[in-house]
């Protein structure tokens, strides 16, 4: 068993590319809870079906998640791996109970770890199948989701916060996800501002849906509330003539309980 896991090391660590950025791979190193010994089983798992050949480089070290670029042929794919040890083990508790799709769950921090890396995929899934704007989702495993790379060869997609130009037009296009995510996909994204949203090919897509909750958990209501506040308040500021009632006038209120 020694030898496999000392195999499965060096064949995970060899699809590791980050050396070629010295910084990025210090800070990585410094925190040892990035590839711990379940995450790199995991991604051994992942490099052995397929999914993808390399991992590039980091594209954000998060205190709760890394999103890493990863290549295979010539696609990239992103890499979100969720820490296997949380500080915020109530803030995500918060967003499971109450949750009807995932009524049992094992109440170990590596149990809700791995429930919400597959919350996320469900709620990527189910706001693709709607038509939203999302990376389309391709497999989730344990702690690890993978999805649709938005960006181009150099740079990943810029935040909508960062981004400069075209303000009225993605905010139309923003408010029809949000109310398309709420009408056809029954979910509230619960975290939603320029910070979570990308631009990527002239449009913008919602990203970060791991606490998004479907329309009929009691708090939807006021989660969706905020939401719209955050993205009118954001456009406004910006000079984009944005109003809440824009949003409200087209959710069908019917799907909440
Ligand atoms: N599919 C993607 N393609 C390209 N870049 C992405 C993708 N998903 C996320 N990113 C980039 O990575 C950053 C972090 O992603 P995300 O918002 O999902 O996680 P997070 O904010 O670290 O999560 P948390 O809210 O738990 O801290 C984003 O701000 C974005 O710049
Ligand atoms: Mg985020």
């Amino acid at each position: 068993m020694k030898e496999d896991l000392e195999y499965i090391y060096e064949f995970v660590n060899d699809k590791i590319k980050i050396e070629r950025r010295e910084k990025d791979y210090n800070l990585l190193k410094a925190e040892s809870d990035v590839f711990d010994r379940k995450t790199m089983l995991t991604l051994y798992e992942l490099l052995s079906h397929g999914y993808f050949d390399i991992i590039e480089f980091p594209i954000k070290i998060g205190k709760e998640a890394n999103i890493f670029r990863a290549k295979k042929g010539r696609k990239y794919y992103a890499v979100k791996i969720y820490r296997t040890s949380t500080k915020n083990f109530n803030s995500i508790i918060k967003y499971i109970e109450g949750d009807y799709r995932f009524e049992h769950f094992k109440r170990s921090t590596l149990g809700i770890i791995y429930l919400w890396a597959q919350k996320e995929f469900r709620n990527l899934t189910d706001c693709y199948n709607a038509s939203v704007l999302v990376p389309k989702p391709v497999v989730f495993r344990n702690n690890i989701v993978v999805m649709e790379y938005l960006g181009n060869s150099r740079y990943p997609a810029p935040l909508l916060k960062d981004y400069p130009q075209d303000l009225q037009k993605f905010y139309g296009m923003v408010r029809d996800n949000v109310i398309r995510m709420v009408n056809d996909a029954l979910l509230v994204h619960g975290d939603l501002s320029e910070y979570n949203i990308v631009i990527h090919k002239d449009k913008p897509y919602i990203i970060d849906v791991s606490q998004a909750m479907p329309v009929k958990h009691p708090n939807a209501r006021t989660l969706l509330e905020r939401d719209v506040r955050n993205i009118v308040r954001f456009f406004s500021k910006k000079g984009v003539d944005a109003n809440e009632k824009d949003f409200y006038d087209s959710i069908n209120w019917g799907v909440f309980v």
